[in-house]
């Protein structure tokens, strides 16, 4: 197939590209900037020029390709209410133009569009009042035929090039000289390695099941506690609780998500699909890849 892939020069959407070549799939990536179509020719890709604040522009490539993979975002979490809402209404469009192919249209979600501190599990919808939630909206055009799906990945994806939660709280513990958790740090974080990952999208846009949540999650609940020791072991700095009156000083902008209690269930993705995670466990892979190396931040 010919795939348009968004985000192909980030950490997740880099590793479904690199997949998806190894099953023989060509691939369109998205790029917004002279400098992202250049990392892709560079990696033998087609570009098509877009962008995901633009629908149109994104849309517009749809005459190319047989199948699109989602994963673009921007992370500017200071508008991150905004920016779920620009997804949402860039996979409406996307899903409207899509209407009366079988052209399957695979984005990304997260876990943690549940509610906290209930098993997460696929057959549940996501939360309204949870932002995020926007991103599976455009499922419902499923009734109209169109084959849409979301993976929805855990908080921590983790793999050599990481730039996300994991680094920050690494960045955190260096600054605080400590590493912490809040309470008792008994709260839950599901975890996946972006190989694993990669594998599951493709598996989904191979495969399409409209209307389908699939859970790329290798561990189903990591205590934030074992996070945060790891985090300490890592860079030799003490391990503490941070009341929770303190997270947002300790925290800052990943309080919210330090917080989190999300376990979640990954059965009905592998008994459906047959995928299985092969990759190490995200502590191994905090030691292992280059995690706590200052470059790495
Ligand atoms: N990494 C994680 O731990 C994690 C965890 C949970 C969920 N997720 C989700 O997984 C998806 C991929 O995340 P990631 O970690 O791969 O992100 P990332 O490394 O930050 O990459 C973001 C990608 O989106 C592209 N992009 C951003 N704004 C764009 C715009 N306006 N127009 C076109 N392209 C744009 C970037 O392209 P440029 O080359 O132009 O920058 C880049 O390719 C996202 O939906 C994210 O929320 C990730």
């Amino acid at each position: 197939m010919r795939i348009l892939v968004t985000g192909a020069t980030g950490f997740v959407g880099s590793a479904v590209t690199n997949e998806l070549r190894q099953r023989g799939h060509d691939i369109v990536g998205l790029a917004r900037s002279e400098s992202s179509a250049n990392a892709l020719r560079e990696r033998g890709l087609d570009v098509h020029c877009g962008d995901i604040a633009d629908p149109e522009s994104v849309v517009s490539a749809l005459l190319r390709v047989d199948a699109v993979i989602h994963t673009a975002f921007d992370h500017d979490f200071s508008r991150y209410v905004e920016n779920c809402e620009a997804d949402s209404q860039l996979l409406d469009a996307l899903a409207r133009a899509l209407e009366g192919t079988s052209k399957a249209l695979v984005a990304t979600s997260v876990t943690i569009v549940t509610p906290t501190g209930e098993l997460s599990t696929e057959h549940e919808g996501a939360v309204d009042q949870i932002p995020r939630s926007a991103s599976e909206a455009f499922l419902g055009y499923a009734d109209t035929g169109v084959q849409t799906s979301v993976v929805r990945l855990p908080p921590t994806v983790h793999g050599a090039g990481d730039t996300a939660f994991v680094p920050a709280l690494i960045a955190l513990a260096r600054e605080h000289g400590m590493s912490g958790y809040i309470g008792s740090g008994t709260n839950r974080w599901p975890a996946v390695h972006r190989d694993d990952a990669a594998r599951l999208f493709c598996d989904a846009v191979e495969q399409p099941r409209p209307g389908a949540r699939y859970h790329a999650v290798a561990e189903g609940g990591i205590p934030f506690r074992t996070v945060a020791e790891a985090i300490g072991q890592g860079l030799g700095v003490p391990v503490e609780s941070v009341p929770n009156d303190r997270a947002g000083f300790h925290f800052g902008w990943l309080a919210m998500f330090a917080a989190i209690d999300n376990p979640t269930s990954s059965e009905w993705t592998r008994v459906t699909t047959g995928w299985a995670p092969r990759e190490g466990t995200l502590i191994e892979t905090m030691h292992n890849a280059g995690y706590f190396d200052t470059r790495s931040e």
